[in-house]
């Protein structure tokens, strides 16, 4: 993989940053993540769309407009040599200049990498699935200083999540908020079919652009969809689910607690909607 740092193009394993950056000794920071596949970025103009909207939400002005990270992005893969890739690019409020506490005065800083595209579950594309869970020792909770909808590093809740899943037999826990409603998982939004019905979660969750692909993908072929709040027995009542994520696309998600969800296996729309997602990749 390739990284750029203080606008140098490196390999991703010399790739430096300051411990002082408050990126990472204070989780102020914000990502994104985009998709290359086969040598074509996935909806980049989304992806950097969201990431600045993110910096604006966050006071963040990264050191770079949207063109020029497009074209720093273009040269990292290129430098990188992969054809498919995962590439996030990073922004952070930055080293505090000497003496100032005033965020005002820092200088954000921008830094990126590309490396080989992440899985979220193998072979996603064809015939990975998942075992989900709902996760019961931690809840999704919104607290006012993280806004589940701007990207962030704040993933202490997700990890507890993943530990309870895989301390459970599982490998992919699904997060309810404080009032019972489903949200979602460790770098995926989660869907279901309920009485012929596609349902997602609308708030308190990072509006994934896989997301967004996939309503708009249902709504062209005339799959009803209702976004909005739900709760877990909606899930258990499921004939299919599955997950989004850059990281993988489409995910069918097999069995939840431990029972499988309709028969166990891949349900025809989550079929379909895999398959016409990695169709707009062509
Ligand atoms: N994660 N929810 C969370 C908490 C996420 O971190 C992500 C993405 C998603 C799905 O969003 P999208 O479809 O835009 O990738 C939902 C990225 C891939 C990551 O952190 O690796």
């Amino acid at each position: 993989g390739a990284a750029y740092v203080d606008g140098a193009f490196v390999p991703v394993g010399e790739a430096r940053i300051s411990i002082l950056d408050t990126g990472f000794s204070r989780s102020d920071v914000t990502y994104d993540v985009v998709a290359v596949w086969n040598g074509a970025f996935f909806r980049l103009e989304d992806h950097l769309e969201r990431f600045e909207r993110s910096c604006r939400t966050l006071r963040l002005s990264p050191p770079y407009d949207r063109a020029e990270i497009a074209r720093i992005l273009v040269q990292l893969v290129r430098s990188s040599r992969l054809r498919s890739a995962y590439v996030e690019t990073i922004c952070t409020r930055g080293v505090p200049p000497p003496g100032s506490r005033d965020p005002r005065t820092f200088e954000n800083s921008f830094f990126a990498y590309a490396i080989p595209y992440v899985w979220i579950v193998p072979d996603a594309s064809t015939t990975g699935t998942m075992d989900a869970v709902i996760a019961r020792t931690v809840q999704r909770i919104p607290v006012t200083s993280v806004d589940p909808t701007v990207k962030n590093f704040h993933w202490a809740d997700l990890t507890r999540g993943l530990y309870e899943a895989y301390d459970r037999g599982a490998t992919h826990p699904i997060l309810l908020d404080a009032d019972g409603n489903v949200t979602e998982g460790p770098g995926y939004n989660v869907f279901a079919v309920s009485d012929g019905t596609l349902l997602t979660p609308a708030a308190g969750v990072l509006e994934g652009i896989t997301r967004r692909t996939v309503l708009e993908l249902a709504e062209a072929d005339g799959i009803p969809v209702s976004v909005g709040p739900f709760g877990e027995d909606r899930l258990r009542d499921a004939v299919e689910m599955f997950a989004t994520s850059t990281a993988g696309g489409v995910m069918p998600i097999v069995t939840l607690d431990g029972a499988p969800i309709g028969d166990g296996a891949v349900g025809p729309t989550t079929r379909h909607l895999r398959e016409r997602y990695w169709a707009a990749h062509a």
